[in-house]
């Protein structure tokens, strides 16, 4: 049930139920961080594969060393810098994290999600939060309770509302390999922000099916139903579908072309972080029209722009 009651939430949350929680960037299906009854439940509903970890949510950056140890001076940067807010940190983990939620690594990823209610929610329990995105794995991530609402319907007690996720995108993902920062996912974060705390971030090159090492790097992944395709040149594609029906999903400018059944424009104005926020609702819309073929414009590749294309990119790869 869609709700803003907090009491009905953190009462869920203590008798090891799942809720899903709003973040500013998608909302999460929450649980206990400490009780593998609830981590289990998480795994169940999101049919995720135990290999695939979970990001636990902590109420403040002064939380973090009762989830993680050995922090490197960036990392305190960058907490410093950016919590609450959208980045999550790849860190040593303390024992008392349950191996479940870190797939058996001695890793754990970590965050302060930037979201009014959920941060008021995270100060009255004496538990971090567990949370993927609320989603089936491999389907879009929600942005809205109505998403999450659709996805998980009969199945979950409580969807707290917190409105639209204000980013749109999921978390930027940095962990360290001897004390040097990786950047592991794109995010609502630009790799270039990050640089400017913390001086030069290595990217990671995108994994495969089985190296899990490498977080939101299954390749199949935020996809729609419908078939998808990712291209620098619409025109062509449109070409390629013609007499059938057609959704585009573009950066600026609508297409003049009667022939389109039906066209989403992220950010008229040109703003990335306007894109970003729009991204998953018109996948969304697009992907319950019906339609036979999805065409997408690849994005500027710089600052939010590498991360809706590597969203997209992940979004039209086939299983
Ligand atoms: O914005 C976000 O990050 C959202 C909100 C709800 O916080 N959460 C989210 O969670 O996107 P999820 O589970 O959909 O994606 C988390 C990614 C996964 O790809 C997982 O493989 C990776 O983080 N991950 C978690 N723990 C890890 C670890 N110890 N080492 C490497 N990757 C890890
Ligand atoms: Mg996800």
């Amino acid at each position: 049930m869609i709700t803003t009651n907090l009491a009905t939430a953190k009462q869920a949350l203590i008798a090891n139920e799942i809720i899903a929680i709003p973040t500013e960037t998608v909302y999460g299906l929450a649980g206990n961080a400490y009780s593998e009854t609830a981590i289990k439940k998480i795994f169940e509903l999101k049919q995720r594969p135990f290999y695939n970890p979970l990001i636990v949510h902590v109420k403040s950056a002064a939380f973090l060393s009762q989830v993680a140890t050995d922090i490197p001076a960036a990392a305190e940067k960058m907490a410093k810098n950016f919590w609450p807010g959208p980045l999550t940190l790849i860190l040593k983990k303390q024992p008392n994290i349950p191996d479940l939620v870190t797939a058996g690594k001695e890793t754990v990823a970590v965050r302060v999600p930037n979201h009014p209610t959920t941060l008021n929610l995270l100060a009255q329990l004496d538990f971090p939060l567990a949370a993927p995105s609320a989603n089936p794995f491999g389907a879009i991530s929600p942005t809205t309770a109505e998403h999450v609402d659709n996805y998980f319907k009969n199945t979950l007690s409580v969807v707290l509302d917190g409105g639209r996720c204000e980013k749109g995108v999921e978390s930027t993902i940095i962990g360290f390999e001897d004390d040097q920062p990786i950047l592991f996912r794109h995010g609502a974060i630009s790799v270039e922000e990050i640089e400017k705390v913390i001086g030069k971030v290595r990217v990671r090159t995108s994994g495969n099916d089985t190296d899990v090492s490498a977080p939101g790097m299954l390749s199949r992944h935020y996809s729609p139903a419908t078939n998808t395709h990712l291209t620098d040149n619409v025109g062509e594609y449109i070409k390629m579908f013609q007499h059938q029906k057609i959704g585009l999903l573009l950066f600026k400018d609508t297409i003049t072309d009667n022939s389109i059944a039906h066209q989403e424009v992220l950010s008229p104005a040109g703003d990335l972080a306007e894109a970003a926020k729009e991204l998953y609702a018109a996948l969304h819309r697009l992907d319950k029209l019906d339609l036979d073929v999805i065409i997408a414009e690849r994005f500027p590749d710089n600052g939010l722009g590498k991360t809706i294309n590597d969203r997209l990119q992940r979004a039209v790869e086939s299983e």
